[in-house]
């Protein structure tokens, strides 16, 4: 039996003593986990509890009074959520659909919008996809409009790119791998329109399978777990709606919440804990996030509930930074969203726990080698991100300052799990492992050594052109990146400027090609010493070195140079071409000083009589030749070219 909605009782008890008594009113499927979070909500007074709603009745404490106070009420209905024209019309619905890849899901989920009981007024499809592969097929009497945003992972972006297109007052969001059942549009419409619901979920079943997958998710604030209320039940509760902490695939929120909340963050919370960040957020708005017995949605996407294998799949499908994303806003989550004692508890304890028995289950999942690796690094690259932000975050607000990271530091002060010990232990752990590279060998390895192709006057005029150019607003390319050592250099000292410009590296990624070495050939040079150099280098292993070294602003884009299109790249602002031979470097050039910017400077390195990398200096004199340009060699190695300002 569920409690009954004239039911009043205030009561002075001890909480476990609470507990029991609601217990024999609640809902049985629903009963012991809420009843746990009512405990803590009471007896640690660590947030003022609003705990809803079993039927229509409601759980608060009492935040001012520090005995263990509670009151059951009888919540009124409120009055129907007004249609946004101010008219008794009822309120407009529009569905909106992020997709990626999933032509055929979604089609099916079109018929089944079409097939309800409430046809949208707007059904919109965003496509994540940047090959723009979501065109479906005119379904008659649903008015569907396809956007090809092409955000790639972005899910937020997906889902806030809809619902600021939309006009209507109810904003539905459901993924492209379900389908509705016909009350579902109607029966979260209904839902909606009461004032103090901000999210209202449907009861979302395993596929075909007559099972409920997920009825609104628990989270625990201690320990950071979450769980599906009613997973794999089968019958439904007594209690029309109840409460939910996040609300995965489906869901509606009144267009009203959103504009208030801002939409989705998709800067923080691109893919994973995005929904979850949305739930928070409307709560501390006071309104409620419910889950509707009677709109059912079917999902026939994965339904696993390992998180090891979650991790993998989501490497497999999504890439490294996907997997990476799930880690990190699980601690970005935390940071945000708790506080006190249960915050310290899940960030402290509870998280990096998840991560050791993650990693562990993606080593058993089944998937090759390489993806399970692979699915384990995300993890550990994940949760290092999301520590050091948060370490950052907290001496940000112990000292108030706010400035760019530089490094001073050994490995007494490293970050990861070393970082975590207090300063002692790490002392004795730096030293131990300082002492044993240095008896064993491994100092090679570990001990810093100078590691750049270039001088220490040549990285100072790049470091020097890069400020010359700091005004201007169009991109910075590096052509030939290699192990992008240069790379951060560089962008440590954007970092310091807080220049935002965007910065873009191109590489094979595989040494020269053989068109390249040929033309080398033909000038005379021995094909032997071109073979093997830069070989032994990924753009993935470029991609991590960056992640490491919180580098954000670089993309990289394994290419050859003689076959890139530049056209997406105009206005260049600095332009640093590494490519050693004659042909990429002539390409290059081409290809760049007609995209420059006014006042933006290329620079080409290797411009100097050699054996081996004369190419360059031949391809910049050609050039500046042909171009009239004066010719600019500084530091006896690096060529010039200025663009004008005007
Ligand atoms: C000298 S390294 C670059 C060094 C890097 N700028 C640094 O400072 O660390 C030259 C790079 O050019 C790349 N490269 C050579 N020919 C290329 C081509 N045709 N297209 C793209 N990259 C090329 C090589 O793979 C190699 O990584």
């Amino acid at each position: 039996m569920a409690i009954s909605a004239d039911f009043l009782v205030a009561m002075d008890t001890r909480s476990w003593e609470l507990a029991g008594i609601l217990a024999r009113f609640v809902e049985p499927k629903l009963c012991p986990r809420r009843i746990l979070c009512f405990t803590m909500g009471l007896r640690l007074r660590s947030r003022g509890t609003t705990r809803p709603a079993f039927g229509t009745a409601s759980v608060r404490s009492d935040k001012k009074r520090r005995s263990s106070t509670c009151s059951i009420w009888r919540r009124d209905i409120p009055p129907a959520r007004p249609a946004r024209n101010g008219s008794d019309a009822r309120a407009t619905i529009a569905v909106i659909i992020p997709t990626f890849e999933r032509p055929e899901m979604l089609q099916n989920l079109l018929v089944s919008l079409r097939c309800g009981n409430r046809i949208p007024d707007e059904v919109i499809v965003v496509d994540n996809d940047p090959k723009e592969s979501a065109n479906p097929a005119a379904i008659d009497g649903l008015s569907v409009h396809v956007i090809h945003a092409g955000l790639g992972i972005s899910l937020s972006g997906a889902r806030n790119v809809g619902w600021r297109s939309a006009d209507s007052d109810i904003c539905i969001f459901i993924d492209d791998d379900n389908v509705v059942e016909p009350d579902a549009v109607s029966q979260l419409g209904i839902a909606c329109e009461r004032r103090e619901v901000g999210l209202a979920g449907p009861v979302v079943f395993a596929g075909d399978s007559g099972t409920v997958w997920c009825g609104g998710i628990y989270r625990s604030v201690w320990t950071g777990q979450t769980r599906c209320i009613l997973g794999g039940e089968s019958t439904m509760p007594a209690a029309s709606t109840w409460y939910t902490d996040d609300m995965p695939d489906a869901f509606a929120i009144p267009r009203e919440v959103l504009e208030e909340i801002g939409g989705f963050d998709e800067a923080q919370f691109p893919i994973h804990y995005d929904e979850a960040d949305v739930n928070a957020r409307i709560r501390k708005l006071g309104l409620e996030t419910i889950v509707v017995r009677d709109a059912h949605v079917r999902h026939y996407g994965w339904v696993g509930l390992s998180p090891g294998s979650a991790m993998v799949r989501a490497t497999a499908n999504g890439g490294l930074e996907r997997a990476r994303q799930m880690a990190l806003s699980r601690v970005r989550f935390h940071m945000i969203h708790s506080s006190g004692p249960p915050k310290w508890s899940a960030v402290g304890i509870f998280l990096p726990l998840w991560a050791v028995l993650t990693s562990i289950g993606c080593v058993g999942a089944d998937a090759s080698w390489r993806t399970r690796m692979a699915a384990v690094r995300a993890v550990s690259a994940g949760m290092i991100s999301g520590y050091r932000e948060a370490l950052r975050v907290q001496s940000k607000q112990g000292n108030g300052q706010d400035m760019v990271e530089v490094k001073e530091k050994d490995w007494a002060e490293s970050d990861g799990l070393i970082g975590a010990l207090v300063p002692p232990a790490r002392m004795v752990i730096a030293n131990a492992l300082k002492s044993l590279a240095f008896h064993s060998g491994l100092h090679r390895l570990i001990f810093y050594r100078y590691d750049y192709m270039f001088r220490p006057r040549e990285l100072s005029l790049l470091v020097s052109c890069i400020t010359e150019t700091c005004g201007l607003t169009g991109p910075i390319l590096e052509i030939g990146c290699a192990a992008g050592h240069t790379t951060v250099y560089l962008n440590k000292h954007l970092d310091d400027l807080e220049d935002s410009r965007e910065y873009v590296c191109l590489d094979t990624f595989a040494g020269f090609t053989n068109d390249d070495i040929a033309v080398e050939v033909g000038r005379g040079h021995d094909r032997s010493r071109y073979s093997y150099l830069f070989r032994a280098y990924r753009k993935e292993w470029f991609d991590q070195t960056m992640a490491n070294n919180h580098v954000d602003r670089v993309s990289s884009i394994q290419a050859d140079v003689n076959a890139f299109d530049f056209s997406p790249y105009e206005n260049v602002s600095l332009c640093l071409i590494d490519v050693d031979l004659m042909r990429p470097v002539e390409r290059s050039l081409q290809e760049v000083f007609a995209r420059m910017a006014p006042g933006g400077i290329i620079l080409v390195d290797d411009c100097r009589p050699n054996l081996k990398y004369d190419g360059a200096l031949a391809a910049y004199l050609e050039f500046a030749e042909e171009h009239d340009l004066p010719i600019d060699i500084r530091e006896e190695k690096v060529g010039v070219i200025q663009v004008p300002n005007t």
